[in-house]
């Protein structure tokens, strides 16, 4: 697999990234837009996955066909803020199994705590799309990845709405085999961390709880 980053530029997704941007737009709208941007990046990142041959019978007659075959999806929102993105995944993969990570960033170190791991009990068998709508330093990127690994899981894809140059550089170097997608590749972090021009904080933009 090439995994040079893939950074959207569908229009689609570019319009909807605009709304949820914007200061003005509440916690309901925030909540569908970031649900349905995933879903719109969710079918470029299935792009891989394995087919097979089947025969099925249409009204007119036989027809041979193909199914998605072999292994079987996961994925796993970095809370709070990736659940916003779950809905998303699962509209199109109804049958994937979701695991959660809980991590927060330390607000004066701007470092990863982790506080949570729930993950299924059949992860290491699974195909596994990491979901968190940001990416800054990306030190909670890194560690929710590390604690996949450590459950030998072997196929990991990275999902976020807005990436900083910064926390794509950080995951690259860490997990240059997980396969990253991002809707948008913005500036630079400030001195708080937080991604410029970017869309402030994703969890409480999603919960409404600022
Ligand atoms: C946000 C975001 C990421 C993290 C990104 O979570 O959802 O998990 O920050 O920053 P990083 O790349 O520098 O690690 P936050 O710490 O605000 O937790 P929350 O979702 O619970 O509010
Ligand atoms: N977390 C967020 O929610 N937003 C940022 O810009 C950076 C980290």
């Amino acid at each position: 697999m090439d995994n040079k980053p893939i950074i959207f530029n569908h229009p689609l997704i570019q319009h909807k990234l605009s709304l949820v941007r914007d200061k003005r737009t509440g916690s309901k709208e925030f909540r569908e837009l970031i649900s349905e941007i995933a879903m719109l990046m969710c079918y470029e990142a299935t792009r891989d996955l394995s087919l097979e041959e089947v025969n099925v019978e249409t009204p007119m007659g036989p027809a041979h066909t193909k199914v998605i075959a072999g292994r079987k999806l996961a994925c796993v929102p970095v809370l709070r803020a990736g659940l916003g993105m779950v809905d998303g995944i699962l509209n199109l993969i109804p049958a994937a199994k979701v695991g959660h990570i809980g991590i927060y960033r330390d607000h004066e170190t701007h470092r990863p705590v982790e506080y949570y791991c729930k993950l299924p009990a059949d992860i290491q068998e699974r195909d596994v799309i990491v979901l968190d709508p940001m990416l800054a330093t990306g030190g909670s990127a890194v560690d929710a990845i590390g604690m996949i690994k450590d459950k030998g899981v072997t196929s990991i894809k990275f999902m976020c709405i807005i990436a900083a140059p910064e926390g794509l550089r950080a995951l690259v170097s860490n997990h240059p085999d997980v396969q990253i997608y991002c809707a948008a590749l913005d500036e630079r972090l400030d001195e708080n961390k937080y991604i410029i021009p970017g869309l402030g904080d994703a969890g409480d933009r999603i919960f409404g709880t600022k």
